[in-house]
């Protein structure tokens, strides 16, 4: 296939273009380099350095001709910013969202595939969360993929776009092979930090909140490995021959943030030296993913059940990458 991804040089983008890669596709990356790192990305695979905001650029690649599909990784996405700044994120990620959509319509693109979230869901009072489970996104960010994931909809409906809208639970890990990780600027996510204060690159771990009604008080997250996330994709690809999808992707399993800690000293051998703080605004107590749907259509199940095995490949790449991507002289 040959395939246009945006924000391929991403943490979630770069792992997919990898497999895509891995199997053959022709793909070409479309991102910015704000979060990207041209360095994650195959040699073979050529790179287009621009904005989605730059409507000649992308009409430019799209006219290009023979896409078998576009996979848009490209956003904005820090829950807490968002709160500070809704406008930007819903312009950033829905507005820039549908011009990319109409342009996938207008070259004839015939497969879409959106970077979802378990935002969209807020603050579930059931779990695990299905498709059913009712869409209430807690934040701007949320509510802006929800807007793609809508317009998406009216795409098929009325151009015949087939498109599968993949809502991720909490990606983490690495590529086993070493080839992609996380490197956000900056980083929010516990993973990162709780490896970068085992690994001595940070003084500590601060754990957002003790008194949440959770087994040891801490919030409990459906951690999924981003290479089984990237398989999730080939799946999504192949299936919408059949129909649009969408779907929720994750492990299946909650844990805490505790249970986390405990998982990167295990694996590291190092004890983290953490304190508790205060709850941070907007993080809901339990968010863990039925995955049923996508199993029983696909196929698909992730390889990484243990978070020790998620844990141990993050741990690999950051020892390999202390500095990150672009300050390794
Ligand atoms: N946490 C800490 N200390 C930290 C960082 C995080 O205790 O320094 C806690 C958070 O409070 C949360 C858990 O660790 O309970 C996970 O936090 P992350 O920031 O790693 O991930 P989130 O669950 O907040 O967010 C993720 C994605 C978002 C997505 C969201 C869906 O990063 O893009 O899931 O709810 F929107």
């Amino acid at each position: 296939m040959k395939l246009l991804v945006t924000g391929g040089a991403g943490y979630v983008g770069s792992n997919v273009v990898w497999a895509l890669h891995d199997r053959g596709d022709e793909v070409v990356v479309y991102d910015n380099l704000r979060q990207g790192h041209r360095e994650v990305l195959p040699g073979s695979v050529r790179l287009v350095e621009a904005d989605l905001a730059d409507a000649a650029a992308l009409d430019a690649v799209l006219a290009e001709g023979g896409w078998d599909g576009v996979l848009h990784f490209a956003a904005l996405s820090l829950v807490g910013e968002s709160m500070q700044r809704p406008f930007f994120y819903l312009q950033e990620n829905a507005g820039l969202g549908f011009a990319l959509i109409d342009a996938c319509v207008r070259h004839g693109v015939k497969r879409f595939i959106l970077s979802s979230t378990a935002a969209l869901f807020g603050n579930p009072d059931t779990t695990p969360i299905t498709e059913e489970t009712r869409i209430d996104p807690g934040s701007p960010y949320g509510e802006s993929k929800l807007m793609i994931e809508r317009a998406l909809h009216w795409a098929d409906r009325i151009h015949g776009l087939r498109y599968a809208c993949l809502r991720y639970f909490n990606a983490a890990g690495a590529d086993a092979e070493g080839r992609s990780g996380e490197d956000h600027r900056p980083e929010t996510h516990l993973i990162p930090l709780v490896i970068d204060a085992a690994l001595g690159l940070r003084p500590e771990i601060v754990v957002f909140g003790s008194d949440y009604p959770t087994p040891d008080g801490t919030c409990i997250r459906d951690y999924v490995h981003v290479s089984d996330l990237a398989q999730a994709h080939l799946a999504a690809l192949g299936r919408l021959d059949e129909g649009s999808v969408t779907y929720n992707l994750g492990s299946g399993t909650g844990h805490s943030v505790l249970e986390v800690i405990r998982s990167v000293e295990r694996v590291s051998g190092v004890r983290v030296p953490m304190r508790i703080v205060e709850r941070r605004p907007g993080d809901p107590a339990i968010l863990v993913a039925s995955s049923a749907r996508i199993r029983a259509e696909t196929g698909w199940a992730p390889r990484y059940t243990e978070l020790d095995e998620i844990v141990s490949t993050a741990i690999n790449w950051r020892r390999a990458h202390p500095n990150g991507y672009g300050n390794e002289g």
